[in-house]
């Protein structure tokens, strides 16, 4: 199992120390949340934020674009240092394109999935998908519980993984906690997002190590 610390939970006064402090955690990759307040409700940072943490990062950064026409921006964060960069279904007509495109780019292409979304259209897109991030929150904010409707929905993809041979990582991302691991594990998760889990800690390695054994 993954962990991915979402970078907007940390305390953005002290960035660098918080990147820092994420490479000698235990994490495996760091989660980039970019929002640009007309997908989601929410604004959280553009392309100065990510060289920063470019600059700082010895771990690999799992982009999630939750904007409008993310073909648009895509390339950039890739040719920016992405190691794998997941946009929204929901947010453009051509994920199929810009799948390929990313891995072109040799980039681990993702597709994030809100949880109104069912799985359908992940049997289309299967043979370009590296990553599905299923949201187990309304995008937008860190914070939300967990929407509890959303284990069926992973273990359908889990199924659907199994019984077609896709290869695609399955991340979870919204409300994971050391409550919901090891279910999330049961349900086929490959890769558990965590924001506050890991940043609310009192140690932060110690969250890390809990959510991947549990
Ligand atoms: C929500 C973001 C999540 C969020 C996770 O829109 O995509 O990655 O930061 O934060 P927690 O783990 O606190 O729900
Ligand atoms: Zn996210």
């Amino acid at each position: 199992m993954k962990i991915a610390p979402s970078i907007l939970s940390a305390d953005f006064g002290k960035l660098r120390e918080e990147v820092e402090m994420l490479n000698q955690s235990g994490a495996d990759w760091i989660h980039v949340d970019v929002m640009d307040g007309r997908f989601v409700p929410n604004i959280s940072f553009g392309f100065p934020v990510f060289e920063a943490l470019v600059k700082y990062a010895t771990i690999p950064l799992d982009v999630h674009l939750m904007i409008e026409e993310p073909e648009k921006y895509a390339e950039r964060f890739v040719k920016g240092g992405a190691k794998s960069l997941s946009f929204h279904l929901e947010a453009t007509p051509h994920s199929h394109r810009l799948l390929s495109q990313i891995r072109s780019w040799n980039c681990i292409p993702g597709l994030a999935l809100n949880p109104q979304t069912d799985i359908l259209s992940v049997k289309n897109l299967a043979t370009e998908l590296g990553l599905v991030n299923v949201m187990t929150v309304n995008p937008g904010f860190g914070g939300q519980s967990f929407i509890v409707a959303m284990y069926s929905k992973i273990q359908a993809l889990r199924d659907l993984k199994q019984k077609q041979g896709f290869d695609f990582l399955i991340e979870i991302d919204g409300g994971v906690t050391s409550e919901n691991a090891s279910k999330l594990r049961e349900s086929g998760a490959n890769v558990l997002v965590a924001g506050n889990a890991v940043f609310k800690a009192s140690s932060v390695s110690g969250a890390i190590a809990q959510l991947k054994t549990e």
